[in-house]
């Protein structure tokens, strides 16, 4: 199928319609039209270098360590770039197939009707655009970004295998690179927690948002109380070595791990989206708090 569409349309590109992107001047030398299957690259213009250098003067966590900001981009880019390929199995594996249900529920809850705009952001491989894409059709849009290539490769292809040609591009959630008020949904899976930045990110959601758009943020969060010392045991034994044996990779799950810990909970999240721009934050916990979707409406 990948191949099939790749023949069947070697020169069209996909174009963004003109109201999601950026006004010419605010570009800083971004191309606007895309190749379905080619991943499009945010160029990085001296603005960008400039708060680049400022971040390179701050520190922050990576997981249960204190890290330059730069150093925790490069280590999460180190992350993806190694569990890219095996994420998908892994994902099922370590939450036993619960994902797919969370992720089920997060669509539920947002309610894509045809013609909607969609933004996923952090979106991976991808599972959250091939939901959204048959529930906004026809004339509706699913737009699937990610900061990292390997993981969105891996998303782009799996779209392609289902027949489905989304507009896929390489962006950083702290500095999107859409116009106001441009999506009736923004979506983010699992990848909040992995963002410097998080109220950066969070406003940078809420501008691209139409108002009484949705946000919906979907990420670990803490458990409810009984539950937490098995939920440590599992996390800090259970999870490093299922990374080891079937990903070779046991950093990158110790890392997971540490980084569910380093996450805000439910209400320093709640508030953080109310900080903002969002008028209204409802919060589902999901197994027991394990995971939880907070929904903000742009208001
Ligand atoms: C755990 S994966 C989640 C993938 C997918 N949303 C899912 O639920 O399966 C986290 C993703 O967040 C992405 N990410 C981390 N920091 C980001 C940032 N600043 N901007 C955009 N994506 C980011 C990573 O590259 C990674 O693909």
């Amino acid at each position: 199928m990948r191949q099939a569409l790749k023949k069947a349309c070697p020169h069209k590109r996909l174009r963004l319609p003109q109201a999601l992107a950026l006004p010419a001047g605010e570009r800083s030398g971004q191309r606007r039209s895309v190749h379905p299957w080619c991943i499009w690259r945010k160029g990085i213009g001296a603005e960008a270098q400039d708060i680049a250098y400022h971040r390179a003067m701050s520190q922050t966590h990576f997981g249960f360590e204190t890290v330059d900001e730069q150093e925790k981009a490069r280590r999460v880019r180190g992350v993806f770039d190694s569990v890219a390929s095996n994420y998908d199995l892994m994902n099922d594996l370590m939450s036993a197939g619960l994902h797919r249900w969370w992720k089920h529920y997060a669509i539920t809850v947002a309610h894509p009707r045809p013609g909607d705009r969609v933004l996923d952001i952090a979106g991976g491989t991808g599972d959250l655009g091939l939901a959204f894409a048959p529930r906004v059709a026809p004339n509706g849009l699913v737009v699937h970004t990610d900061i990292n290539e390997a993981m969105l490769r891996e998303g782009r292809d799996r779209l392609l295998d289902q027949g489905l040609a989304l507009p896929t591009l390489v962006c950083d959630a702290e500095r999107l690179p859409f116009a106001d008020s441009a999506f009736d949904i923004v979506t983010v899976a699992f990848g909040l927690r992995n963002m410097t930045h998080k109220e950066l990110a969070l406003q940078e959601m809420n501008r691209v948002l139409r108002p009484g758009g949705k946000l919906l943020v979907l990420e670990f969060s803490k458990v409810a109380p009984p539950l937490e010392k098995a939920y440590d045991w599992y996390s800090f034994n259970i999870l490093p070595k299922l990374g080891k044996w079937v990903a070779r990779d046991e950093a990158s799950y110790r890392y997971l791990a540490e980084s569910i810990r380093m996450h805000p909970d439910q209400e320093t999240l709640k508030g953080m989206m109310r900080e903002a721009g969002f008028g209204h934050v409802d919060v589902h916990n999901l197994s027991a708090g394990v995971t939880a979707l907070h929904v903000g409406v742009k208001c």
